[in-house]
């Protein structure tokens, strides 16, 4: 992928790169829907990623080119706004540097991608994540992993407007090998947890794509915020609280009281799902393989039951994996309403449960999942750059 985008700057823009990184997608093994509501997550970063070569331009200008989706664009640094297409997640990294008050130089960009867009393992956080490590090098400015997932973030919520949480460029920017990531979305601290080589993440991709899902996002974003403002004014949370963070699942009871009974099954898949993610970190810290496939059950439960954000596609993959002997337990990953699922299982049965989830996947929806064990790898970086002259 590496030599794809610098020969192709080369090809279609007569640019030797300057710099040249990369950026995973991730899948999130528990605590879903949480992380706009400063809640706990727990992704890693996978074996899928996004690479941008980039070289810089004096004239302010940002051109670029997706080899993925064969198409390119122009952008104005000095005049950036949405054009409603994929260039707004590379609009996005630059504005948010500047907001933050850094000068961008201008560059020619070729993006590429292993990531299959609308898969549900975010290819649009990896794709930010890459532009902006491009951008930052090109313009010699020193920023640590943590800023460019700060400032991506930033960029994602409030230039493309999804008012998503920090889940997907902090795991994309911050992930290490072989280990998950536990992050507290409150405080943003972010804890290394090493995988057992006893256990065995496979994804499902449903090929439901998330096409539609962004609406119904910000719906479910809108709801939890209507609930906070409920349960302030019936005194059950603190007037200054700005999430949901600010209730424990045992205000649970109180809440039902004053929540409509949609609102207050949303608000009890969040607290449940917070407490879910410390069960399911302990109970793979001290190997309990089988509670931690427990807690993945339950929270799949929560998130089609009390959450809805599932299809029939996903309950589908879950419920034949979980009929095999050697997975622990399935959930949705990501946002929901398509996307993928995760199943924890045993090593050596992971390929009979890939088997299973194929075969019975076909047999209900006529056509193929792809199932692929996770590789957790390490977060995003730039590469050396390769002696390949402009042509
Ligand atoms: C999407 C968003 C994330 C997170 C998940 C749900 O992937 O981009 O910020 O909210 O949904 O956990």
């Amino acid at each position: 992928m590496q030599q794809r985008v610098t020969q192709a700057l080369a090809g279609r823009f007569d640019r030797r790169a300057e710099v040249v990184a990369r950026a995973p997608g991730r899948v999130n093994l528990i605590g879903e829907h949480t992380d706009y509501n400063q809640g706990l997550v727990m992704p890693c970063a996978i074996d899928r990623e996004t690479v941008v070569a980039g070289a810089a331009r004096e004239d302010g200008v940002l051109r670029v080119a997706s080899l993925d989706l064969e198409d390119e664009a122009s952008l104005d640094l000095a005049s950036l706004r949405r054009r409603g297409d994929w260039s707004d997640y590379l609009a996005a990294a630059a504005w948010s540097l500047q907001q933050a008050g850094h000068s961008v130089a201008g560059a020619d960009l070729v993006v590429t991608s292993s990531l299959p867009r609308g898969s549900g393992l975010s290819s649009s956080a990896a794709l930010g994540v890459a532009v902006m490590q491009t951008l930052a090098a090109l313009s010699e400015l020193p920023l640590s992993m943590r800023e460019i997932a700060d400032l991506v973030w930033h960029g994602e919520c409030d230039f493309v407007g999804v008012g998503c949480g920090i889940l997907d460029p902090y795991a994309s920017a911050l992930g290490r090998a072989g280990h998950a990531l536990r992050i507290d979305c409150r405080d943003r601290s972010v804890v290394e947890v090493p995988l057992s080589e006893r256990a065995t993440f496979l994804i499902a991709q449903s090929g439901v794509p998330r096409a539609l899902a962004e609406g119904r996002y910000k719906e479910r974003v809108a709801e939890c915020e209507d609930a906070l403002e409920k349960a302030k004014g019936a005194a059950l949370v603190a007037e200054s609280a700005e999430s949901l963070r600010a209730l424990a699942s045992t205000a649970l009871p109180a809440l039902e009281a004053v929540l409509d009974p949609a609102a207050f099954r949303r608000v009890r898949h969040v607290l449940t799902e917070n407490d879910r993610v410390e069960e399911f970190a302990a109970a793979f810290a001290n190997g309990e393989l089988a509670n931690a496939g427990d807690v993945l059950q339950r929270g799949m439960r929560s998130l089609r039951d009390d959450y809805q954000v599932s299809v029939p596609e996903l309950d589908a993959l879950c419920e034949i994996a979980d009929a095999h002997p050697a997975c622990h337990g399935s959930r949705l990953t990501g946002a929901g309403w398509g996307g993928c699922t995760v199943h924890l299982v045993d090593p050596d049965g992971a390929d009979a449960v890939s088997d299973a989830i194929e075969a019975g996947f076909a047999a209900a929806f006529g056509r193929s999942a792809e199932v692929a064990k996770v590789r957790a790898s390490a977060g995003a970086s730039l590469l050396p750059v390769a002696g390949v002259s402009a042509a």
